[in-house]
């Protein structure tokens, strides 16, 4: 295992999509951003340096930071804000973990421009557990927004209504020829040759929305989701929500030397709010191709068919086939157990303000109804300096505070509280945290994102939970490991994990509306007894606030 650099200069670069510039804070002037590779094992080391005038910070998704926890990155839960003309450097190693992953901004909604791939290869001479891809392709999915990143979180946090919806979604920086005023030059085209293998590293970066994903004429086969090696299995159609990464593999035809498919990705939606339902597509372009000019004219006609933009039984069906390859270590004697309700509810609506929420309150989200409120320092320095007072209170509740019929008639009484409450953990501590979504202001998927580890889900249903009959159905033998996870619509999911890493770790609903609406929380891990199992100082270029 070796070390890897890298330099991430936050700078602001002109961007145009849509007939629209607009000057955006980017990576190195990149949109998506660089991409990081490294191989299982690999130490990286990345300096990041602020040169604009917002405060940044940036988060390895899906890396366990195992005992490097000052190195994950969400704004006042792991550090401080890197403020302009400051520089951090993020340093970790990735252990136990291959496949695909990626970084984004952890703060505000700058992930809309702010993300990248992290590609992590296996150690050198370890095969894949599968056929050796001729090529491997990181195939983002984001949104592009007209307008900059503050004014969309501006209309989610004031109006107390929706943001404003994206303009356009996008295949690894571009929105693709189906949408007005988007050219060639606007479209991620992908070479392949026949008769080869072709893996795509899927992620969805994408803000707010759920996606289909369906290349016409060519089925994939699904290897590998959150950087754990799945049961393979083929799909004409893959479904990623916000947070997950997915790896599928593709064989190109023989017999079409000189054919254009395109791929596509549209949203899958659930809930009751406005969304952009519009649909990005990429070329793949298969050569030798003599006409492989850039025009339009050309645009190709093989179109893929998606699923119908609620079509729940295709999502049900297609997350249920997912299966660890190897065999789990799920965790069976359980230590503590939670129930948590996830949705939306309402706070009062500030003084000066109209608000779009229910009977004109304004718009919230929570977990067992706290709406989590984040500090004003970061919570992993309080707990490490044992400054907690003032900061966090270890009391979130591990049920519903008043139970009520989740999937059926909203209680009266939909307000939140706003609190910075944590759950406090040993170190090794088996969890089982079954996730109850609550059709408060409706039904609505949710995808929950776990840091600092990857969780087993072992079960997943529709209607209210029942703790009586719905364990027997647990699948124990082979679940699938995850680090984020869709709640469905109008029903539950299970999840069990262990505490083997000591830190601060956040919790939240990768819809960025949700986040910023509240449905977050944080686990506090503390540390264990021998040497290696306690978080180390933080490094002294850590920023303060
Ligand atoms: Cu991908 Cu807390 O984030």
């Amino acid at each position: 295992s070796i070390t890897r650099h890298y330099k991430f200069d936050i700078q602001l670069q002109n961007v145009t999509r849509l007939c629209h510039t607009k000057s955006m804070v980017t990576v190195n002037g990149k949109f998506p951003g660089p991409k990081i590779v490294a191989r299982e094992g690999d130490n990286v080391v990345i300096k990041v340096t602020n040169h604009v005038s917002n405060n940044i910070s940036l988060h390895w998704h899906g890396i366990r930071q195992l005992l490097t926890g000052w190195a994950d990155g969400p704004a006042y839960v792991t550090q401080c804000p890197i403020q302009t003309g400051q520089s951090y450097v993020y340093n970790f190693t990735i252990v136990g973990q291959r496949g695909t992953l990626w970084w984004h901004a952890h703060i505000s909604w700058l992930r809309s421009t702010v993300h990248g791939a992290i590609v992590i290869l296996p150690k050198l001479g370890v095969p894949y557990p599968f056929k050796k891809p001729y090529k491997e392709v990181p195939i983002i999915f984001a949104e592009w927004f007209n307008v900059d990143s503050e004014a969309v979180e501006r209309q989610a946090l004031q109006s107390g209504g929706g943001p404003n919806v994206s303009d356009a979604y996008t295949i690894n920086g571009f929105p693709g020829p189906l949408y007005n005023c988007s050219s060639a030059k606007d479209t991620y085209k992908l070479k392949v040759k026949p008769g080869k293998t072709y893996m795509l590293r899927l992620i969805n970066a994408a803000l707010n929305d759920e996606l289909f994903f369906s290349i016409a004429n060519h089925t994939v086969k699904v290897v590998e989701a959150d950087a754990v090696y799945v049961k393979p299995f083929d799909t004409d159609v893959v479904l990623i929500t916000p947070g997950q990464t997915t790896n599928v593999l593709f064989e190109t035809h023989s017999s079409h030397s000189n054919a254009t498919f395109l791929m596509e990705a549209r949203p899958y939606a659930t809930g009751l709010g406005t969304f952009d339902n519009t649909t990005t597509a990429a070329i793949l372009e298969y050569h030798p191709n003599p006409n492989s000019g850039n025009s339009l004219t050309r645009l190709p006609l093989l179109r893929p068919k998606l699923p119908a933009l609620n079509d729940t039984a295709f999502a049900t069906s297609f997350v249920s086939k997912f299966r660890s390859l190897n065999k789990p270590q799920v965790p069976t004697n359980i230590d503590k157990r939670f129930f948590f309700t996830i949705g939306l509810g309402t706070n009062p609506c500030p003084k000066n303000q109209t608000c779009q929420g229910p009977n004109g309150t304004m718009f919230a989200a929570s977990i067992n109804n706290v709406s989590f409120t984040l500090p004003t320092t970061a919570l992993l320095q309080a707990h490490f300096f044992g400054k907690s007072a003032g900061v966090y209170t270890p009391d979130f509740p591990t049920n519903p505070v008043h139970p009520f019929n989740y999937t059926g008639t909203p209680p009266n009484n939909t307000m939140v509280s706003n609190d910075t409450k944590v759950v406090v953990l040993p170190f090794n501590t088996t969890v089982e945290l079954v996730m109850q979504d609550t059709s408060i202001l409706g039904a609505e998927s949710h995808p929950l994102h776990l840091h600092g580890f990857n969780f087993y889900v072992v079960g997943q249903g529709f209607g209210n939970y029942d703790p009586s009959k719905d364990p027997l159905r647990f699948n124990l033998v082979d679940p699938v490991e995850r680090n984020t996870v869709g709640v469905p619509s109008g029903g539950w999911v299970a999840i069990r994990f262990l505490t083997d890493n000591p830190g601060v770790w956040f919790m939240h609903c990768h819809l960025e509306v949700h986040t910023t609406w509240g449905l977050k929380m944080a686990w506090v891990v503390q540390d264990g007894k021998l040497p290696n199992q306690k978080l180390p100082p933080p490094p002294s270029d850590l920023p303060q606030c």
